[in-house]
């Protein structure tokens, strides 16, 4: 079943410049990239897309640090491609993350784990709406699509 999902880099992985390496990743599996958006993030959208977390010790710092310096917000589509996703981010503490995995690769900690990813089609499809209009999402078909899937 294709899918899409919202994946963000966060603001440690774009100043570690790894943009290029975990796009490659995305890319070499065989999903679509089809949105991204470059961006600061304010206080009121990073409360907004974290609002089911607003209860939690750890607010305050996830939203200083998801708002301290530029994101790479993007769509991302393929079969099934939100559990497979978040797979290849692996756990949320990246000290706990699989070798092999974004996390498990490149982060080690919690406060700073590189990426997020949508955890199911209900979250994706409200992410995505926070963050793209339907006019920025591209339709496209890729040469090897019916190879992949
Ligand atoms: S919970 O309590 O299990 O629902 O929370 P969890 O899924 O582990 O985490 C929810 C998001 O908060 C991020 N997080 C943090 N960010 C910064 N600092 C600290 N201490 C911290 N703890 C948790 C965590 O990475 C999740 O964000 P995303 O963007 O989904 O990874």
């Amino acid at each position: 079943m294709r899918e899409r999902s919202f994946v963000m880099l966060k603001p440690d992985a774009v100043k570690r410049r790894l943009i290029g390496d975990v796009l490659n990743r995305f890319e070499r599996r065989g999903l679509k990239v089809v949105a991204t958006k470059m961006m600061v993030i304010n206080k009121e959208l990073a409360e907004k897309h974290y609002a089911e977390h607003a209860e939690k010790p750890f607010f305050k710092d996830l939203v200083d640090y998801i708002t301290s310096g530029p994101v790479l917000a993007m769509v991302i589509e393929g079969g099934e491609c939100i559990s497979l996703i978040r797979k290849m981010v692996g756990a949320t503490n990246p000290k706990e993350a699989d070798m092999g995995t974004i996390r498990g690769d490149y982060a080690i900690e919690t406060g700073r784990n590189m990426i997020h990813a949508s955890d199911s089609t209900e979250s994706a499809v409200r992410e995505i709406s926070l963050f793209f209009k339907d006019s920025e999402i591209c339709n496209y078909i890729l040469p090897d699509e019916e190879i992949i899937y």
